[in-house]
């Protein structure tokens, strides 16, 4: 039987290994998938080759440091700078990033964009904005500091501080930042982004398992919106095709996310 595991830490809210057990029984694949908690990203490494894991997923805070652990790397892992999914495959981890397709997927029901203001310029941004960008939508990165707007301008990205920001029309405006994650606040303040919200179509935060006051407006200005449920499901989904080496069609995917969602696995 075939092993594979997530590795994070905290790691015991994952419901990561309930959505890919669920996926091998649904193919008929004999694997198992467990959680483990490790203190840093040798510890991950060390795990995969002793335990002669087939394939991993890597979360919060590791992805960074796994990237610089890998044999070789995906064009995906390369540009994000980060790894969430691992092939052991002849002696060598080989790192993926699965988190753009499961962003893009998860907002695929949302037609005719054309930008994007993503708010927040951490790790979880990146393959959020690389994919808008891969999809021919021109993204505008707003954050609250300078530093981490770097990694954007160098990937010719416009940018600007959520001071300065601009209020024009954005089809789609994403939260990333981690505002919401422990506070009621808004990445900014709520004139502006009321202005912001009224121009746009989609609204999105990649916060998952709890309703941010960023969702709540959205959700009282009547616009279609969501958190980041979808997001990690999809991507879970797209790191078990390469797991697995198989092709979950658009329609199973669909399904799949559907059945997650009722079954609350992702949070
Ligand atoms: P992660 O990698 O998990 O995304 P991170 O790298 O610490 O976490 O990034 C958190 C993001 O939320 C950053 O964009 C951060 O802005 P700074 O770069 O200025 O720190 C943003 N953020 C955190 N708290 C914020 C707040 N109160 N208002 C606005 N942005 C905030």
């Amino acid at each position: 039987m075939t092993k594979y595991a997530v590795f994070g830490n905290p790691i015991k809210h994952s419901k990561s290994p309930q959505l890919h057990n669920g996926l091998f029984k649904k193919y008929n694949i004999n694997s198992i998938y467990e959680k483990v908690l490790v203190q840093d990203a040798k510890e991950i490494r060390d795990y995969i080759i002793k335990n002669n894991l087939k394939g991993a997923n890597i979360t919060l805070p590791f992805k960074e440091d796994i990237y610089y652990l890998c044999d070789e790397l995906s064009d995906d892992a390369k540009d994000i700078q980060a790894v969430n999914t691992i092939l052991y495959k002849n002696n060598k981890l080989i790192g993926y990033n699965t988190d753009g397709d499961g962003f893009m997927e998860s907002i695929d029901s949302y037609k005719g964009i054309k930008t994007a203001l993503m708010i927040g310029a951490g790790g979880a941004s990146k393959s959020v904005a690389l994919a808008l960008k891969k999809n021919n939508i021109k993204v505008m990165v707003a954050n609250r500091s300078h530093a981490k707007l770097e990694f954007y301008k160098n990937k010719s990205f416009e940018t600007s501080l959520l001071s300065d920001i601009e209020i024009k029309q954005y089809d789609l405006i994403i939260n990333t930042t981690s505002v919401g994650l422990e506070t009621d606040d808004l990445p900014i303040k709520k004139e502006i982004l009321e202005k912001l919200f009224l121009q746009s179509l989609y609204i999105v935060d990649i916060i998952y398992g709890k309703e941010t006051s960023f969702l709540k407006l959205a959700k009282a200005m009547n616009k279609t919106n969501q958190d980041g449920a979808m997001m990690l499901v999809m991507q879970g989904v797209y790191a078990s095709m390469i797991f697995a080496d198989i092709n979950i069609s658009f329609e199973d995917r669909k399904e799949i996310m559907k059945d997650s969602m009722n079954a609350n696995i992702s949070n």
